[in-house]
């Protein structure tokens, strides 16, 4: 049986909240999207200073028609937010609000036990299946391609040389060496930006498919290309858990590279495992004075030895930059990308004749991200342990 539930009448009410974490710059709505939500009948209400982080003061969006007010979350139908909403927030919305965010929900059992307890119909973006349909929902993938681009700025920023090779009257510049751990959406990005700055790039992954794109983006590809490399791909297109052989393996090829490289940057994950160690202590050390290394997996327990989420640690002239919330740093155009997100989730969540909220509890999409529904925590993977 199809379930569909449907908001009882007026138009439908979408709420943009102001995110009260004080270290996330992003916004869920641009113009943009305000217009196009207006479009498909909904009301926007926007909580003032909601956008100021990314460059969008509440003019921007009066101006196209939402209103601005700070009873924005009351009686919102969807509340539509950047992170997961705390204790607080939650005893601002109706019970039955869809409530939209990247919910962080793995470890989170209290937070999403308070979730459901709010009655709130909670879904997480990060969770949308990587099918050809929700490519344009998919927000792993628009904030990692601009962390992969942030992470080789804030490398250049560390850095006290030049990327591009220059030949000048006074002598020349070498070329900066890049190396690239983990060519995923963020390490692509990242290759494509420090060859844009004239860097000589290589690049590492376990999955054998990214050789092809590494090298089709002008770097060298590096990796020990066993049995195992080969079959180191799941169906899904992530990468496996490497046997403690491969990674030995593949730490003394790393080893050797590395002390040659000027800059680093790491994006190795694995989904629901905490990050490979994949440059050591000894490998840092390895390196020349004025090296950096970026370690965008910081948040997720790091890939480089010694880095800590949040800082930059200087061990005797080489930095180890552990920035989180990376795409946060691009806040102005990581908000429209995830704005656009959230609206393609939402549209498919509309009656388009009936210009009403019309959820289809039986969609992929619905059942891959429902977090909590009517009280309870409905998601497969969080149900909560007896
Ligand atoms: P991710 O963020 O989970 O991991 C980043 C990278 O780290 C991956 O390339 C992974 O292979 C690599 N890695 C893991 N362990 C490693 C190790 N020990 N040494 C070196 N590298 C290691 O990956 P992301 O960025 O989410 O992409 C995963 C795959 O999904 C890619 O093939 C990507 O093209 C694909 N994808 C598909 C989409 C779609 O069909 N809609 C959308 C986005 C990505």
């Amino acid at each position: 049986m199809r379930a569909f539930s449907r908001a009882a009448g007026g138009p439908m009410k979408i709420a943009v909240a102001k995110e009260i974490d004080p270290s996330e710059p992003r916004v869920a709505a641009s113009p943009d999207t305000v217009k196009k939500f207006k479009a498909l009948g909904a009301e926007i209400a926007v909580e003032p200073g909601a956008g100021l982080k990314s460059g969008l003061p509440d003019s921007e969006f009066t101006a196209v028609g939402a209103t601005v007010s700070t009873d924005a979350l009351k009686d919102a139908d969807i509340i539509i937010k950047v992170k997961r909403p705390e204790a607080s927030e939650l005893a601002q919305y109706k019970r039955g609000a869809l409530v939209i965010a990247i919910m962080d929900p793995y470890g989170n059992d209290a937070a999403l036990k308070a979730m459901a307890d709010a009655g709130v119909s909670a879904f997480a973006m990060e969770l949308m299946p990587r099918i050809t349909r929700a490519q344009v929902m998919d927000v792993l993938s628009s904030q990692a391609n601009l962390a992969g681009y942030r992470a080789v700025i804030e490398g250049a920023e560390a850095f006290g040389r030049a990327f591009p090779m220059m030949m000048t009257a006074a002598g020349t510049v070498p070329a900066a060496k890049v190396f690239v751990m983990g060519v995923g959406v963020a390490g692509l990005q990242a290759i494509a930006t420090a060859r844009r700055l004239g860097a000589i790039v290589t690049a590492t992954d376990v999955r054998p498919a990214t050789k092809e794109q590494v090298e089709s983006l002008g770097a060298k590809f590096l990796a020990v290309e066993d049995e195992e490399f080969k079959n180191a791909q799941t169906a899904g297109g992530y990468a496996k858990e490497m046997s403690k052989e491969y990674q030995a393996k593949q730490a003394a090829l790393t080893a050797e590279h590395i002390k040659k490289q000027d800059i680093v940057i790491t994006t190795a994950l694995i989904p629901g495992r905490p990050a490979p160690k994949l440059v050591s202590g000894e490998m840092v050390k390895s390196m020349k004075p004025g090296s950096v290394l970026v370690d965008l997996a910081v948040e997720r327990g790091g890939n480089v030895e010694g880095a800590k989420p949040g800082e930059v640690v200087d061990l005797d002239g080489i930095k180890i930059v552990g920035y989180t919330n990376v795409a946060g740093r691009v806040a102005a155009s990581a908000s429209s990308l995830y704005a656009r997100n959230l609206f393609s989730f939402i549209e498919t969540m509309v009656d388009k004749k009936e210009k009403k909220l019309a959820v289809n509890w039986d969609d992929e999409l619905v059942k891959a991200t429902a977090l909590t529904k009517d009280g309870a925590v409905i998601h497969p993977n969080f149900q909560p342990k007896v």
